[in-house]
């Protein structure tokens, strides 16, 4: 397995272009199901998220053609069994249960299992299509859902962890060839769901409200083929924000929608950080002082979870007692055993990270979890002494195109290490 050390202390500067977004490249390249007619989509980042989706396609009889950002795909005739070998290394791949739905009316996948940052139900996924008039049974780790007649629903999403992203998606996508108007109550309101909602009306569905808690959508009898560039990757560009909070003179993202990354800037302004937006190209640069913050991941459009490890890792060196609390996922703390163990002082409670800033970290060799954990990790390591080596690097690269590569381009000295 790969391994990434950071030598600390290198100051960043520069500007990085950011990637497509890889959140919603997933449940788009799942909707191109939804047609026999061949889709084009563009600005897919290369990770092996996207892979996985891609190799799931065409084990369920897609054709498809990858070239750098841009992949074509045609699902003539589809199987709707997907593999488990595949399935079972990402939970995304849940999200081809709703348009195998929608298009052949039976899917049959195995159950995602749980993964580091806690259980991952799929229980919303499946009352939505129940509420469609879809039968769901579970057995032998197979998720097997079959409906003779999908008919519209009013569906509530809501669920004590805020709505599921997901789940949005998959039901959004069963529902829009379905017959007569679903009402999806409590949706999620990510620009992901907006952005799939958006490829689907280009397709020829009728949609209304991607965005809000509330999505209409009338269903319609067939789709057509499509071409969609894939939005800017937030959180991609929220990492580097930060790798320009912990360690950089000025560092701007660029490609960017600078709407989306707001619940990102606004607590690194809080946090004492000047930030400018300049068209598409957002930055960050040093203020006079720094200060201590109290974090809560919510939904969009709050603080998003996918942004809490990286944080954690620009508060452990912030003087004063920062709180951080995990309303979404309350185990994803994987990244707080290994920061501690570069130095930083922070007491969990239950859901809650109270981060004591410590002038320094001290560089070691620390063990990546999630993938956004592990970019935690590689932030620290940037403001560390010495050198931090990261194991288990493939976390990384699911989630993250070359992020070795793009800090260095910005002035850091990171090496990764062929295992
Ligand atoms: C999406 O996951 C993202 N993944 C996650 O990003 C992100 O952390 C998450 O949304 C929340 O924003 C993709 O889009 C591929 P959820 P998703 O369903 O849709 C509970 C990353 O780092 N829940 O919104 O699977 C669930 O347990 C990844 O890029 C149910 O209870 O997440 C969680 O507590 C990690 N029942 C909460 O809802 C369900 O049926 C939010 O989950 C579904 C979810």
């Amino acid at each position: 397995m790969d391994k990434i050390l950071v030598h600390g202390g290198r100051r960043l500067r520069g500007t990085v272009k950011i990637s497509g977004s890889k959140n919603s490249a997933l449940p788009i390249l799942a909707a191109t199901l939804l047609t026999k007619e061949p889709c084009t989509i563009s600005r897919v980042p290369d990770l092996s998220d996207i892979h996985y989706m891609l190799t799931i396609l065409s084990e369920l009889g897609c054709e498809v053609e990858r070239a750098s950002g841009m992949v074509q795909i045609r699902a003539e005739k589809v199987k709707t069994h997907a593999p488990y070998d595949i399935v079972r290394k990402m939970r995304a791949s849940v999200c081809i249960l709703g348009p195998l739905l929608g298009r052949e009316h039976r899917a049959t996948v195995s159950l995602p299992g749980g993964c580091v940052i806690g259980d991952r139900p799929i229980d919303l996924h499946l009352r939505g299509f129940e509420a469609l008039g879809a039968s769901v049974k579970v057995s032998n780790g197979n998720v097997m859902i079959l409906a003779p007649k999908l008919t519209g629903a009013t569906i509530s999403l809501r669920s004590t962890f805020g709505s599921t992203v997901l789940g949005t998606g998959n039901v959004m996508m069963a529902a829009v060839l379905a017959d007569g108007q679903t009402i999806i109550d409590g949706a999620a309101e990510e620009p992901e769901v907006v952005d799939l909602a958006n490829f689907l009306i280009a397709m020829g569905a009728k949609i209304d409200g991607a965005g809000t808690r509330r999505i209409t959508i009338e269903g319609v009898k067939e789709l057509h083929g499509a071409k969609h560039e894939v939005i800017p990757d937030r959180i991609e560009a929220g990492t580097f924000l930060v790798a320009g909070a912990i360690s950089g003179d000025e560092v701007t993202v660029s490609r960017v929608n600078p709407e989306h990354l707001l619940a990102v800037t606004s607590p690194l302004r809080e946090a004492g950080f000047h930030i400018t937006v300049n068209g598409n190209k957002v930055s960050v640069s040093p203020g006079p002082k720094r200060r201590a913050l109290k974090l809560d991941t919510i939904p969009y459009p709050g603080f998003p979870t996918d942004m809490q490890a990286q944080m954690c890792a620009l508060l452990a060196t912030t003087d004063g007692i920062s709180v951080v609390s995990e309303h979404v996922f309350p185990n994803r703390f994987m990244h707080v055993a290994e920061l501690k163990r570069m130095g930083a002082n922070i007491d969990l409670q239950g859901p809650t990270a109270v981060i004591t800033g410590v002038p320094k970290l001290s560089g070691a060799p620390v063990m990546a979890s999630d993938l956004r954990a592990s970019a935690a990790l590689v932030l620290a390591g940037l403001q560390a002494d010495g050198v931090t080596e990261v194991n288990r690097v493939y976390h990384i690269d699911r989630g993250y195109e070359s992020i070795d590569e793009k800090l260095n381009e910005l002035g850091a000295e990171i090496e990764r290490v062929k295992a």
